[in-house]
């Protein structure tokens, strides 16, 4: 049987493989660019598309680079190392119009584009490595193999620094290392490692190893940023800020709003909260901890009436359809950010949120949070029509 086949790249697929047709069939391949001829190995075959990997490439792509990265054709961690970086940005955003277009049949709204990262390797001030017998690393391309690291090119240096000790001192299966700005490095396995401070725009905030944290601390300036630019001409009393995680975005939003509200499932991610709430003497923020599905809607009864503001950053997965029903019918809010790292999910949450014409989807903007990987950032922001 026929493994191996001679093709031409015809354009970029969400997730960083090279688009070929052969015998009118579309074949996704990982490590080809659009442009270039190229030999690949068939990995799998479903009925209306196949998946494959470049074995030889025929004629070379002028965005062709160099990978940084030694471990970059065993680790399943990047997928555009490959790339020249502008070109890699522009995929991107082109991917996140795509999605919303195809899966949410969005098209009228206003596309802000993607803000790059102005680091391309370095830029992880957290990762998390999982355990083989031979020592930590990242899941390989079978997602079953674990290859062992001595570095990761996408992590800050004092991360990298730590990486060399960890196979003497932890067995965890998984552990998660991350940096402040001062250069410290804090271990999820490390038992005197449950809290520390770090400062974004002049605010300490307090994150732990064992909670969820905002991977590259500029691009998340920049977020926030954002977001604060869109809110400026709103009124609204309250942030109800969901699965806000240790309050990065309602405690950076804070000045704006009489008061914050956020919820999240993680203890410790709340504790994180307050803990930063009480050591900025802040009196107009309540963090809680609760399912999204269970609390939610208990909470907001009691902000009903008041001119509310919503922004939820859920995990990749995205929003239970119950929520998005729920959050769907809010007649008292006034608009409505939704943060999300994967613009497919994105966009199948957004049919729900505008499908009885309370929202209407109005901007969009990305940002390159994890550059030379497949995620990408992505902020929509929905308004009520009647405002
Ligand atoms: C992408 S993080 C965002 C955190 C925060 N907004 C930030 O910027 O750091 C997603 C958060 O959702 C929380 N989460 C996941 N599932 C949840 C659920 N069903 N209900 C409430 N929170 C949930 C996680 O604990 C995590 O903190």
């Amino acid at each position: 049987m026929q493994n191996n086949y001679e093709a031409e790249i015809s354009g970029m697929a969400y997730g960083g493989m090279g688009i070929a047709r052969v015998n009118g069939k579309v074949y996704f391949v990982e490590g080809a660019l659009p442009e270039e001829k190229v030999v690949f190995t068939k990995t799998s075959e479903k009925k209306r598309f196949g998946l494959g990997r470049v074995v030889e490439i025929l004629k070379p792509s002028s965005s062709r680079v160099e990978p940084a990265c030694p471990y970059y054709n065993k680790c399943r961690g990047c997928q555009y190392q490959h790339l020249d970086y502008e070109k890699e940005v522009y995929y991107k955003a082109e991917q996140v119009k795509e999605n919303l277009g195809r899966i949410g049949s969005f098209r009228e709204y206003s596309f802000d584009g993607m803000t790059p990262s102005p680091l391309h390797y370095g830029y992880r001030s957290s990762i998390t490595l999982h355990r083989s017998l031979a020592g930590y690393g990242y899941f390989g391309w079978d997602d079953k193999t674990i290859i062992t690291i001595e570095q990761c090119p996408l992590a800050e240096d004092t991360i990298n620094r730590a990486i060399k000790d960890l196979n003497s001192l932890y067995t965890k299966r998984n552990i998660t290392l991350k940096s402040d700005h001062k250069g410290n490095v804090w271990i999820s396995s490390h038992p005197d490692h449950l809290f520390f401070k770090d400062s974004y725009s002049g605010t300490e905030l307090t994150f732990s190893p064992r909670a969820f944290s905002q991977a590259n601390r500029q691009v998340a300036g920049s977020m926030v940023e954002k977001v604060r630019e869109f809110m400026k001409n709103e009124k609204g009393e309250t942030l109800f800020d969901l699965y806000c995680g240790t309050g990065f975005f309602g405690m950076l939003l804070r000045d704006m709003f009489g008061s914050v509200v956020g919820i999240d499932e993680s203890r410790i991610a709340i504790d994180c909260a307050n803990a930063a709430k009480k050591g900025l003497g802040i009196d107009n923020a309540g963090f809680y901890c609760g399912e999204a599905e269970k609390t939610y809607p208990a909470y907001y009864e009691k902000l009903h009436g008041k001119k509310n503001t919503i922004i939820i950053d859920p995990p990749r997965s995205g929003i239970s359809k119950k929520i998005a029903i729920w959050l769907s019918g809010l007649k008292d809010a006034e608009s409505l950010y939704y943060v999300s790292c994967d613009s497919a999910i994105l966009a199948r949450d957004a049919r729900i949120l505008t499908q009885n014409d309370h929202w209407k989807l109005t901007n969009v903007s990305c940002f390159d949070m994890f550059p030379r990987t497949k995620h990408i950032e992505s902020i929509a922001l929905f308004k009520s029509p009647s405002d």
